[in-house]
């Protein structure tokens, strides 16, 4: 029987992130912050929006996941915690299956793979390279940039004394400003968008101190948005089905885009948004485009197995690459809305055969066996 390694990283109970259990844990350092037990509590004192365990993923996603993998084999629960290198040593499974979002830094999102690399065990996704990068979105922009691969031009604040010299710089308003290494829509909130000088400055201003990382101001573009889930590898990578964004499904006088208030607010299983449409209703000239353009960042950036890719259409019209994900969401309540397994479902995958196929996209890059289904 295989034995497949799980990784991954377990959100805290809802009562675990109140303040109490923040002061019992503030000698962790949070997921993604350079604050440690500074920033756990300063939160006590100026809480930050709740997104700080947003990325992780909650105990029932980590369930299902080890309930498709148990179909192939022996499943080793292996949480990404500080003990991680000493069990993946023990254990030795025969393959990894990671979907650890890491605990600190800017290249939280390696750890894991890297560790596999070390102990020589087969894993699951894309490199500690691939991970790293996709984290941070500027390198990632700079990476398509010199492949030709369309990316909204950007510029990066890499502190509060850059912000003048960006302004200064003629760019041409409303611009869009992100923390340059967060996923889960962290940061990003219907007040990203500047529509001039005074406006971008103070939202940069927040978010360098929020988030302590530079950000990135880039135009801000226009047009419809679409995401895809990717699979495989080589000649074999294929786009899922398109999933298009309605943003008409948000609340009134709300700005089109799915940041942080339309994925965790407003969309709420019980009240699910109506905000996407799978296959999404476009022409095939569009949809080539957008495919033709989410395999080559794939390609470029050294995806593997599998990824979820954001895009927008520029004022022209043309698909341009938002951020690519080499370790998408894969919520399992078809409730939750979550992108990748609801494109898997359009291409005829249930959600055990959406996880199956990346551990077998893993496996046979890898020349890991897998063992039979039970
Ligand atoms: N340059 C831009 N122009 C217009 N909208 C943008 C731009 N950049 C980001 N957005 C909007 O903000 C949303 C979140 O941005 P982005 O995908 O970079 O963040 P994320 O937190 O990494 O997302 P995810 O939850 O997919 O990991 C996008 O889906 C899009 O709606
Ligand atoms: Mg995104």
């Amino acid at each position: 029987m295989t034995r497949i390694g799980f990784a991954y990283n377990q959100k805290p109970e809802p009562e675990a992130t109140d303040a109490a259990a923040e002061l019992s844990r503030a000698d962790e350092e949070p997921p993604s912050s350079a604050g440690g037990a500074h920033a756990a509590v300063a939160a006590l004192v100026a809480p930050a929006p709740d997104d700080e365990f947003a990325e992780w993923d909650a105990a029932e996603t980590i369930d299902a996941v080890a309930r498709a993998l148990a179909r192939h084999g022996e499943v080793i629960r292996l949480e990404a915690r500080d003990d991680f290198p000493e069990r993946l040593r023990a254990e030795r499974p025969d393959i990894v299956f990671n979907i650890a979002e890491g605990l600190r830094g800017p290249n939280r999102e390696a750890h894991v793979p890297a560790i596999c690399e070390f102990y020589g065990v087969p894993y699951s996704g894309s490199d500690p390279f691939t991970l790293a990068l996709c984290l941070d979105k500027a390198r990632t922009k700079e990476i398509l940039r010199a492949n030709d691969v369309p990316t909204a031009d950007w510029m990066l604040v890499r502190s509060a004394g850059d912000i003048d010299a960006v302004v200064a710089r003629r760019w041409s308003f409303p611009v869009f400003a992100k923390p340059v290494h967060e996923g889960s829509s962290k940061g990003i909130t219907e007040r990203n968008l500047a529509a001039d000088a005074d406006a971008l400055r103070a939202i940069v201003g927040d978010l360098l101190e929020r988030y302590q990382q530079p950000v990135l101001v880039e135009d801000f573009l226009p047009g419809s948005e679409f995401t895809c889930g990717v699979l495989g590898n080589g000649a074999a990578a294929r786009v899922l089905p398109i999933v298009g964004m309605n943003f008409d499904a948000l609340p009134a006088g709300a700005l089109p885009i799915y940041g942080f208030e339309a994925k965790w607010l407003w969309d709420r299983p019980e009240n699910p948004l109506e905000i996407f449409s799978c296959p999404a209703r476009i022409s095939d000239v569009l949809r080539a485009e957008i495919e033709h353009v989410v395999l080559r960042a794939y390609d470029v950036l050294g995806c593997r197995d599998w990824s979820r890719v954001d895009v927008r259409l520029d004022a022209n019209g043309r698909a341009n690459i938002v951020e690519v994900n080499p370790l998408p969401g894969i919520l399992p309540d078809p409730a939750d809305n979550s992108c990748l397994p609801k494109a898997a479902r359009a291409a005829g995958l249930d959600y055990d055969a959406l996880i199956g196929a990346a551990l077998e996209a893993a496996a046979a890059r890898q020349g890991v066996q897998l063992g039979s289904a039970r």
